[in-house]
C-alpha cells in the first residue's frame, strides 16, 4: 500500500463522507441497527454517533484498513456499547452462522472487490429475522449521468481506494441472496454536476 492509500485516502474518505447530506442519510439508516450488529467497512467510524444506544448490544466493526480503524478510535470510544474491531476484508467475515441481528453497510458495497462473496457472507451470519441495513451510492437512473459514471469510473477507482461509481446496488443485494424489504433512492442535495457520485440507494433487506 502506497503513501496515498496510507496517509491521504483516510483523510479524503473521512472528509467526503461527513458532509451534511451524507450525515442526513446516516440518520435515516443507522438507528435501525439493533441487537448484535456487524458493520461492514466501518471506515473512520462516522456511523457511531448515529447508533441508537438503547437498541444495540454490541457492534463488530469490520474494516480492512488499519489507518481507517485508527481514525475510527475516538468515535468508537465515545459509544456506550462494546465494539469489537475486526481487521479483515468483508469477503472474510469470521463470525458464526446466524449470529447477528443486523448487518449495517454504508458507502462500502461500492468498494468491496468481490461484493457478491461479501453479501453472501452477510446473509450467512444473519439470524432468522435479522436484517441487512444499507445506504450506498451507485448507478444513476439517467442515461446521461450513467455515461459520465462509466467514463469517470477508472480514474475514480484510483483516487477513491477502489470505489466504483456505477454499481447497481439493488441488483447486487439481490444477487447476494437477499430480498429487498424497503428501498428509497435520490440524488443527494447539491449541484447537478455531482450527480455522477451522489445517487443514493438506502433500505433494508432480508435473506431470501
Ligand atoms: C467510502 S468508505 C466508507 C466508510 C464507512 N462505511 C462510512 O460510511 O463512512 C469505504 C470503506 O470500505 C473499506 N473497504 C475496502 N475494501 C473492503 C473490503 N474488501 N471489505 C470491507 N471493507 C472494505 C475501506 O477501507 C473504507 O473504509
Amino acid at each position: 500500500m502506497g503513501f496515498y492509500e496510507r496517509k491521504i485516502l483516510p483523510w479524503v474518505i473521512d472528509t467526503t463522507c461527513s458532509n451534511k447530506a451524507v450525515r442526513y442519510q446516516r440518520r435515516k439508516v443507522v438507528p435501525l441497527a439493533e441487537g448484535q450488529v456487524l458493520e461492514i467497512g466501518v471506515g473512520s467510524g462516522l456511523n457511531f454517533p448515529f447508533y441508537d444506544e438503547a437498541k444495540v448490544e454490541r457492534v463488530f466493526a469490520l474494516e480492512p484498513s488499519a489507518e481507517m480503524l485508527e481514525k475510527a478510535k475516538p468515535r468508537i470510544e465515545a459509544v456506550s456499547f462494546p465494539v469489537e474491531p475486526l481487521a479483515l476484508d468483508g469477503e472474510q467475515i469470521p463470525l458464526d452462522e446466524k449470529s447477528v441481528d443486523t448487518v449495517l453497510v454504508t458507502y462500502t458495497l461500492c468498494t468491496i472487490p468481490d461484493v457478491i462473496a461479501a453479501l453472501e457472507g452477510m446473509r450467512r451470519v444473519l439470524k432468522p429475522g435479522g436484517r441487512l441495513v444499507f445506504c450506498e451510492h451507485g448507478l444513476a437512473p439517467d442515461a446521461g449521468v450513467v455515461r459520465w459514471q462509466n467514463r469517470l469510473n477508472p480514474i475514480w477507482q484510483r483516487i477513491g481506494g477502489g470505489c466504483n461509481l456505477n454499481r447497481d446496488i439493488p441488483a447486487l443485494v439481490k444477487q447476494g441472496g437477499f430480498k429487498i424489504e424497503t428501498l428509497d433512492t435520490m440524488y443527494l442535495p447539491g449541484p447537478n454536476i455531482l450527480h455522477f457520485s451522489n445517487f443514493n440507494y438506502w433500505g433494508t433487506a432480508v435473506p431470501a
